[in-house]
Order: structure tokens, then sequence, then C-alpha cells
């Protein structure tokens, strides 16, 4: 997830630019840079760290000032490093060039252009595209036609703003999967890849669709798809900033949470081999060897990351059958943990800065092979371990992990198929009946995330409660426990999380009508059925249940309670992404009830880099 703004008219481009990326810095804030047509040129300014970094060297410069065209990008790094080199925008020749979204075929188009004679600056999959317009355009086709033909190279997602030195009048746009929207303005236009960033100058928008390319000029815009002209609406925003910045959502967490289809989707898009329903994963570089010598996996995390590896426990133990284990990575350093060269210890940050996980995973590199799934390029964790994964879930701003969680669940999955293929633990037909049912996962999740209505009537039932007990079995357990810690963080209700089948062996004891009991259950006719039987015990204490299942219409569980929330079925192992999402909204719904400062709750950081 990036951030664009692209302006052509009247006025300096430079400030209104700046003003747009500022109100974009949510999406991403690893480097940020400018392209400026004036005086006869289009000067570029590009700097790593946040945006104060780039005003500082636009302050000292003067290159952009007075021009009235540009583009401008704050970046949140999926290839490459975060460097002034890989920061946005990327030229070639006559061309600047910003991008958010994934060039999935950037390798072998990069290998292309490298024969045909460019030289590349950066490791970015972006740079391909500022070549290949600039191509193009040396080939004698107009800016607009050199864009088009670039995107018909390209797989991918992606939201292209271009600028051509040599037609100064005009930004051309592409977009596919990737958010992008157009401010009109009088005698002057806007490009974001959101709302927000156009609001101080126009609230009449047009909003593009995937496949729409745009050549925007300051008194007209152009749009086609698929090489034929076509109509866009102009919408008229009447959102204040405050909430435009929340994309219309009246906390972060909440957009977050609707956010999680897009995530999961760009963290899977470019790994999975439809053809052959296969994984690929080239940015881990384990040889042959290497992995045949792996005898056992350790993961080691903390939070809601912790919840993600125990899920990874069932990946890695079904699909490959290396024993695994899930350390906390606060206690894996302060005992005599057992690790060696045949153990992978593997990482897993959001962050890739919390301090217990840097210091466990770099005791383990003084042993063991290690690997890290982190969703910031160029953090600590990332930097430290021999192999990364990276989650490309985009900037979280609010401290609850949501949408942070779900991909890594799909990374886990990933890694676990991948492991599975290169070590011949799976017949083929079974790795390509995992990988298939990924497609499925996204609508599965945006279904989902239209249960909150339903969930809110639940949660309003529910607020004044003092005690939750949270149960699921097997794969699902571990979304108990994530269930109850986003309870606890956001509406600081107590909550537990157990395995429905631990029940009897204690928490009963605390069961009465006030407690209420959130179970989850899945499809699996066994453990459907033995949850049931653990369900009719709580009732018969007096217990209230809440049940989230993946199993439509079953008359046992709507006989026990009134509050049922169902969900997609996509495969027993993708059940846990698809039931957190309810979990996620019930503990939000009950903190708003409860008036608590959702995305900032207190005494939490979003980064914890102490011990
Ligand atoms: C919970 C939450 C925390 C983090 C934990 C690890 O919503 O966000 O429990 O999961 O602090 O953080 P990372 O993943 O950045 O290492």
């Amino acid at each position: 997830m990036c951030g664009i703004v692209g302006y052509v008219g009247f006025q300096e481009a430079l400030p209104i630019i700046i003003s747009g990326l500022e109100k974009l810095e949510y999406r991403g804030y690893d480097s940020a840079g400018v392209a400026v047509y004036g005086n006869g040129k289009v000067s570029v300014t590009r700097a790593i760290g946040k945006l104060g970094e780039l005003k500082k060297l636009l302050n000292e410069r003067s290159a952009e000032a007075g021009g009235s065209l540009g583009i401008g990008h704050t970046r949140w790094a999926t290839h490459g490093k975060p460097s002034e080199n890989n920061a946005h925008p990327h030229t070639a020749g006559r061309v600047s060039l910003i991008h958010n979204g994934i060039v999935e075929n950037y390798v072998e188009l990069r290998e292309e252009l490298e024969k045909e004679g460019s030289q590349f600056k950066s490791e970015t999959d972006t740079e391909i595209a500022a070549h290949l317009v600039n191509k193009y355009l040396n080939k004698g086709l107009d800016p607009f036609d050199a864009l088009k033909a670039a995107c018909a190279d390209i797989r991918g997602s992606y939201a292209f703003l271009a600028i051509d030195s040599q037609n100064p009048d005009r930004i051309l746009v592409a977009k596919n999967s990737t958010p992008i929207i157009i401010g009109i303005g009088k005698n002057e236009m806007f490009v974001a890849s959101d709302i927000p960033a156009v609001l101080p100058y126009t609230r009449e928008v047009v909003i593009l669709e995937d496949g729409d390319m745009a050549d925007v000029r300051c008194d007209g815009v152009r749009i086609e798809n698929n090489g034929k002209p076509v109509q866009r609406k102009v919408q008229t925003i009447t959102w204040d900033p405050i909430t435009a910045q929340k994309g219309g959502y009246k906390h972060y967490m909440l957009k977050e949470i609707h956010e999680q289809a897009q995530a999961v989707t760009d963290t899977f898009r470019g790994r999975v081999e439809q053809e052959e329903g296969a994984i690929s994963l080239p940015e881990l570089a384990f040889d042959d060897k290497e992995l045949a010598g792996i005898q056992r996996i350790v993961f080691v995390a903390c939070g809601t990351a912790w919840h993600a590896c125990l899920v990874a426990k069932f990946y890695i133990e079904s699909f490959t059958q290396i024993p695994c284990e899930v350390d906390y990575a606060s206690e894996f350093r302060y005992r005599q943990a057992v690790f060696d060269k045949n153990t992978l210890v593997i990482a897993v940050s959001q962050s890739g800065e919390t301090a217990d996980t840097l210091a466990a995973i770099e005791l383990a590199g003084t042993r063991s092979p290690t690997m890290a799934v982190c969703n910031v390029l160029g953090s600590s964790i990332a930097r430290k371990v021999g192999n990364v994964l990276f989650t490309h879930a985009g900037p979280e701003i609010s401290v609850a992990s949501t949408k942070a969680f779900t991909t890594q669940l799909v990374a886990v999955y990933l890694l676990a198929i991948y492991l599975a293929q290169r070590r011949g633990t799976l017949a083929p037909e079974k790795v390509g009946e995992l990988t298939h049912s990924l497609l499925h996962l996204p609508a599965a999740i945006q279904q989902a995330v239209e249960v909150n209505s339903a969930v809110e009537k639940v949660a309003q039932r529910f607020r004044g409660a003092k005690d939750f007990l949270y149960l699921g079995r097997g794969i699902c357990y571990p979304i108990a426990l994530e269930g109850a810690l986003k309870l606890k963080e956001i509406s600081y209700v107590h909550a537990e999380g157990y395995p429905a089948g631990e029940m009897k062996h204690g928490p009963i004891a605390l069961i009465d009508e006030n407690m209420p009991v959130v179970v989850l259950l899945q499809r699996s006719k066994e453990l459907f059925e033995k949850t049931i039987s653990n369900l009719r015990e709580v009732e018969a204490r007096g217990g209230k249940i809440i049940a989230v299942t993946d199993f439509e219409g079953s008359k046992e569980l709507h006989a026990l309670t009134q509050n049922v929330i169902e969900v997609p079925f996509v495969s027993d192992f993708l059940s846990p992404l698809i039931m957190t999402i309810p979990l996620q909204l019930l503990a939000y719904h009950i903190a708003v009830f409860n008036g608590t400062d959702v995305d900032l709750p207190r005494n939490l950081a979003k980064s914890v880099t102490v011990e």
C-alpha cells in the first residue's frame, strides 16, 4: 500500500502534492518523493523516511518550485528495501512514474528490458513500468498509448501515474485492483489514491474502475477501458476531513477490518501459480540441502502474531510432517531452549520491531537457520534473518491488530504448502487443492465482514458483561485466543480463550447466567458435534452462548442459542481466517458501546520496542 498524488492546473503543484501526501501518509511512510515539471524540465526529489524528510530536502532546494504539473508518492515498500534509490518517482528517459501495487512479472520484464539496453537504478518492481512506457514513447506512441502498451505487458495490481517531460500538460493514469480517484477542479485536476488528499481543493470526485486508463489535463479527463471511451460518474463527497481520513469509517480499526479481503489478496498475489496449482516463493533462498536438513521448526512471536504461529503449527505439521513448536519470544530466550542447525526458527512480527521477538531471533541465529514473516520491509527483524516472507497488509494504524493477523495466516499457509512442495510431502493434487482454495478466500472474507450489523446487535445484548469465555477446537482454538485478546485490549473487558474440550477441566466452574461464552464451531463433522456437546454443558449451567460457525443452518445450534453468526465455508484449513472476522467485529462493537478509545487503547503501543 502506498499513497499517490498528482496535480495538473494553474497553481503551484508542489504544495498541493505535499498536502495530499500528508493526508495519505497512513498508506505508507518509509520513503517519499515528488517529480514536478517547471522551467522546461522535470525535477525529481526523493528521501528515505517519513514525509518530513522529503519536506526538509525540498526546503533546501528550489528546483520544484513554480511548476504546475507534478506527481508525488509516499511509499510502503513491497519490492526493494526502503532507500532513496527505491523511492518513487522512478525515471526512464522522458518518463517519471509512481506506482501503488505489485508488478508480478517484473523479473522477466526486467530481464527483457535489460537485454534491450535499459539500465536500472533501483531494486523495485515499479521501475520496469517507467522503462516500458519510455520504450513505447521512443517508438513514437502518444504518452497515453505508451502507458496502455506498458500495462498490456504487465501482470499484477497497479495504480500508475506517469508524466512525460515532452508533454507537460498531462498526467497519464492506469488502474487495476488498486484504488485511484480523480478530483475535478476548475481548470485543474487532482489525482490520488484516496479522497482525503483532494478534499481541501474539490469535493467533485471520479472513482476509477479496474482496467480504466485516464488522460488527465487541466481542462478535462479522457477515460478508456479496454480501448473504448467510458464515462464515470462524478460524485460529490460530503464527508468531513476526519471521516474522510478513515475512509468514511468511525475508526481505523473498522476500516482495517474492511480492508482484509484486499490485504489477503495482496499477500498471495504473485505467489500462487494458478495453472500449475502450486505456490511460488522466489524470495526464499533455501537450497535443497538446507531444506532437507530441517528436522524441526520453532516459531517465536508475541501477542496476536503468536496466535498466528499457533495456526501455523497446524499447517506445518499437517502439510510437511515437520515437528513444530510455538514459543513466546519473551520466554524463548530466558530458558535453555533447544535449537540447532537442523531447527528452522521463524519469527512472526507485523512491525518487525518487537524487542522480544528481535532478541529471540538474534539468539536463534547463533545456532540455527532463521527466517521471518513480517509486514515491514527494512525493519530490524527483516534485516536480521536469512529469509523473509513479507505480508502485504500495508500500514496498520489501529493498535489492535486485524489485517496484519489475517495476512500472517495467509503467509504461513503459503509457507507450509511451499515447504511441502519442495520436500514432496503432499501429492501434487493436494497441493493444487490447497492452493486453489486460497482463491476463494477474499470473497468469503468480504462476506464475513458483511455480518457487521448482526454482530453489532449481539454486542448490544452483551455489552454489560464483565467476563467472557472464548472456546474453539483444533485449528480454531488459536482464534478463540485471538478473539479474547481483541476484546481485552480494546474494550477492557476480561476474556479468556480455551480449547473447548478443556472447559470441563476447570473453567466450567465460572459459568453462570452472567458469563457469555463465545464459541467457534467448524463445519468438520467430528469437531462440530463434540463442540455442540460442550455447549450443552454451558447451557445446563445457564451460560449465554454466542456462536460463530461456517456450518450453515444447523438446527442443533440454533436450538441452543439465538446468537448465531454464520460465515462462509472455504476449507477446513482456511476457516480460522474467516472465523476471526466476527470476533474482531464483536470486540470492536463492545468497545464502541463501552466508549473506549478504540484505535488507541489505554496502556498499549503499536510497536513494543522495549522488554
Ligand atoms: C494485538 C497486537 C499485539 C501485537 C504484538 C506483536 O492486537 O497488536 O499483541 O501482535 O505486540 O507485535 P508485532 O507483530 O509487531 O511483533
